[in-house]
């Protein structure tokens, strides 16, 4: 890459962006004067600033500075209808009319209604509640801890599983790899009880079992990996993690926060064939509400409860269960269920069209892009895409790591200059792009396509004679 072109650009971008995006700058610098870097998640908190948003519908939001901005990242991939899809808002709304009880700290039926979807289209014996997914990862392997009686804790470099002790390792990539702990603050000895491994990597899995086996409490891992890059697993690594995990006595944990309900009305494990021991769930199983579950067989979860001895305390929690969140998740997942077919259906189609088109749009215009988030003989039909920006032809991103480190794609075009360019065409994106919801239509992806093609055009002079 021409670093000199490179940097001009992005200056550039920064300038522009900053001129169409006035009223959002001030509201941000005000922001920072009482919220710790201007408010909360740092994936929302782009640089120089973001977009501050105003109103939220199917594809679109709609910001202070009057932009009105076609949006893949759909609340962290949960509106997997769009925004404020009305079967979810109605329901709210005529609830909370009729009576009922915002947030009681009691039982009502809908919790039972909302877990008995999950267990009938998962296959999970028990399910309990809580509001994060970050919870739900720190929950199932305390689970597991407890279940085993062993510490070590396997999980794959680039895994995100929140913001827990377990999870806050091997996330970003770095120098050495994904070996360091992600943050200052953690239980002394949770990076000795974290192991780190490569994703789709059967070899690596194999021989971390032949070492550590004994001692590894579970594997936890995405079975289609989401920040990591939108990385279906190979259906043979999966089925090689189950069969290690049961052959040396570990949980298999399939953290399906980003993925249950977003390639079929159910969890992913299921299109592999797969039956983990735990299943952790969020976003789309809130309808927009802040919901989170842990879900698995039953002689692992009921550590949690009285007939276990309550060993884990994964108990309390003010929200959890939350009655207006229990009904949002419960109208959400009967739709989905009750238009399955429909849904993903229409979901694949538009995912099929997407990610070729937008690799030849960069293509035509002498730029390599690869779009992961395809499907595979597991996943039947996708909506997740990402665009990445390899250095070489010959890189096949098909792990976290490939996707950033620096020998094999250009990860500062993807988060930094596409995100800004997109923008400035009035598309909002993360991570490189995002995810398909059913409110988007073929005229929104022609606007997306609008808006690549002069990014593109950008990116011609930084990027000439790279390959
Ligand atoms: C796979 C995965 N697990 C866990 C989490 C954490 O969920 P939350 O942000 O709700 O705490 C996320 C969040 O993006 C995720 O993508």
């Amino acid at each position: 890459m021409n670093d000199q072109a490179f940097d001009t650009m992005y200056q550039e971008l920064l300038g522009e962006y900053e001129a169409r995006f006035p009223l959002s700058g001030e509201r941000h610098a005000r922001a920072k004067s009482v919220m710790v870097d201007g408010g909360q998640h740092t994936l929302r908190l782009y640089k120089p600033f973001p977009v501050y948003v105003t109103a939220a519908s199917g594809a679109y939001i709609h910001d202070v500075d009057g932009h009105r901005i076609l949006d893949f990242w759909q609340g962290h991939f949960a509106n997997i209808l769009g925004h404020n899809p009305p079967q979810v808002t109605e329901a709210i709304g005529e609830a909370i009319a009729n009576g009922y009880g915002l947030q009681t700290g009691m039982v009502d039926e809908l919790a039972y209604d909302l877990a008995a979807l999950i267990c009938q289209q998962t296959g999970a014996e028990r399910v309990r509640f809580t509001t994060s997914g970050s919870l739900s990862t720190m929950y199932a392997v305390m689970l597991s801890r407890s279940y085993t009686g062993r510490d070590l804790v396997l999980k794959v470099g680039g895994g995100w599983h929140g913001a827990q002790p377990w999870g806050l390792i091997g996330v970003s990539y770095g120098e050495y790899g994904y070996q360091a702990p992600e943050s200052e603050g953690l239980p002394g000895a949770t990076f000795k009880e974290a192991m780190i491994t490569r994703f789709n990597d059967s070899e690596a899995l194999a021989q971390m079992f032949q070492e550590h086996g004994d001692r590894i409490a579970c594997f936890i891992l995405e079975p289609v990996i989401g920040a990591g890059g939108a990385i279906p697993a190979k259906p043979e690594y999966l089925q090689l993690a189950r069969e290690l995990t049961h052959k040396h006595g570990s949980l298999l944990i399939l953290d399906e926060v980003i993925s249950g309900f977003r390639f079929r009305a159910g969890n992913v494990g299921q299109m592999y064939g797969i039956t983990p021991d735990l299943t952790t769930l969020g976003k789309i199983i809130g309808g927009g509400m802040p919901v989170a579950a842990v879900a698995g067989r039953a002689e692992v979860m009921t550590r949690a409860g009285r007939e276990g001895g309550r060993r884990v305390r994964f108990d309390g929690g003010t929200y959890s269960a939350h009655p207006a969140s229990m009904l949002a998740g419960k109208t959400m997942l009967k739709y989905l269920v009750d238009h399955e077919k429909e849904v993903y259906g229409r979901l694949a189609e538009l995912g099929a069209q997407l990610r070729p088109r937008l690799e030849q749009i960069f293509a035509d215009r002498g730029i390599l892009a690869r779009c992961t988030g395809y499907p595979n003989e597991a996943v039947k039909g996708s909506s997740l895409a990402i665009v990445h920006f390899p250095v070489r032809p010959d890189v096949e991103v098909d792990s976290p790591d490939v996707a950033e480190d620096p020998a094999c794609c250009m990860l500062q075009v993807r988060e930094q200059v596409l995100k800004l360019a997109l923008l400035l065409h009035d598309v909002y994106t993360v991570h490189g792009l995002g995810a398909l919801s059913t409110a988007h239509t073929e005229t929104d992806l022609e606007h997306l396509y609008r808006a690549c093609e002069h990014v593109a055009q950008r990116l011609r002079g930084p990027l000439a004679n790279m390959y």
